[in-house]
């Protein structure tokens, strides 16, 4: 079913806007789903009426004033199980920080693009009905993932065999992966890639697909999706080298085991770079996604400044898709004490970028 159709008439939406033009743009965007009501922030009730689906929040997020009245309306319990979305300036900096700390189920951006809107609205809304995929987002899906699956093995064949990778063993199958983000989602990709039976490649697919729609709702342009994506394809290559019987060990590895498994990122590097052809960004990723900020990673023990941004989002992406496996492995391991988790890791992660995180990895 879809979302514009006559069945989602009812809903009501409240627009919480302190803008002059009281935000008019955005409402006609959101009358499409339901009933909007635009209220300022000192006008928002303190208790939400009972058919009310979702609060939209357009304001000025470095007004205090703006921003106390927010905290005071919404951070408490009338509200707590009413998602919000929060219309925010720049996603990395201020604004993102304070729209999370009120509670935000998901961000949006300026200028406003109705389908993308409509889109976010599906996914953080979870009463808005979800929309059975089409047929055609089924096939962009099932092909990406053929893809992205094609490439994995080509990689991990290759270096196994100690045939030369090129670049283009990688590249070439970008604009599938992109495609069946975009059109199919985050939700059908994970499904379809878990019923994967090999494991490093399930793991691979998991982090391309959480590193390259990560970088769709960060806005990226398409060819920063893309660095995602060869990224994500790429990060575990040294994996090729690492014995079977470690990697498919059901119980704890040895410390001996462990010490070999960790030696994935040099391994990978190595292979890579004996190649000269591969961008440094991709060798970067593949000798450091297992680095924190706080220097107690590997295998460089980098700080803060020296480990990059694409590298900080693989990190993200690497370590909640191993998360995701072991949800399917414990039903009362939930998604919310995953990412509890990962935000409980502080110092070693970068936060504002797990925090932008929180709506991809929920609503995936
Ligand atoms: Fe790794
Ligand atoms: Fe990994």
């Amino acid at each position: 079913m879809s979302l514009v159709d006559g069945s989602l008439g009812r809903r009501t939406l409240l627009l919480a806007s302190d803008r002059g033009d009281q935000s008019t743009d955005l409402a006609r965007i959101l009358s499409v789903v339901g009933q909007v009501e635009v209220v300022s922030t000192r006008d928002i009730p303190d208790a939400p009426v009972k058919a009310l689906s979702g609060v939209v929040v357009d304001v000025d997020l470095k007004s205090p004033e703006s921003v106390q009245r927010l905290r005071r309306k919404l951070v408490g319990k009338a509200y707590q199980s009413i998602p919000r979305l929060f219309v925010i300036a720049d996603t990395m900096h201020h604004g993102s920080t304070q729209a999370w700390a009120l509670g935000a189920t998901d961000t949006i951006q300026r200028p406003f693009e109705e389908q993308a809107i409509l889109r976010r609205l599906e996914s953080s809304f979870s009463v808005i009905a979800e929309k059975e995929p089409s047929s055609a987002s089924r096939e962009a899906l099932n092909r990406g993932v053929a893809a992205a699956h094609a490439v994995l093995v080509r990689v991990f064949e290759k270096l196994r065999a100690g045939v030369a990778l090129s670049p283009d063993d990688i590249m070439q199958e970008e604009t599938r992966i992109l495609k069946a983000l975009k059109r199919s989602s985050l939700k059908e990709w994970v499904l379809a890639v878990s019923r994967h039976h090999n494991r490093s490649y399930r793991h691979c697919l998991l982090v391309t697909g959480f590193a390259v729609a990560f970088g769709q709702h960060l806005g990226m342009r398409e060819e920063d999706q893309r660095r995602l994506a060869r990224a994500g394809l790429v990060h575990d290559v040294g994996m090729a080298f690492i014995p079977l019987g470690i990697l498919n060990k059901a119980g704890p590895l040895t410390a001996e085991e462990e010490e070999t498994m960790r030696s994935h990122t040099r391994r990978g590097f190595d292979a890579l770079s004996a190649q000269a052809s591969f961008p440094r960004e991709m060798l970067d990723v593949v000798l450091h996604h297992h680095e924190y900020l706080d220097g107690s990673g590997y295998p460089d023990r980098l700080r803060n400044g020296e480990i990059t941004d694409i590298v900080r989002i693989i990190t993200i992406a690497d370590i909640y898709s191993v998360f995701v496996e072991q949800t399917r492995r414990q039903p009362d391991f939930t998604r919310q004490k995953a990412f509890a988790i990962m935000e409980a890791m502080g110092d070693k992660l970068d936060m504002q970028l797990v925090q932008a995180f929180r709506p991809v990895a929920l609503g995936s």
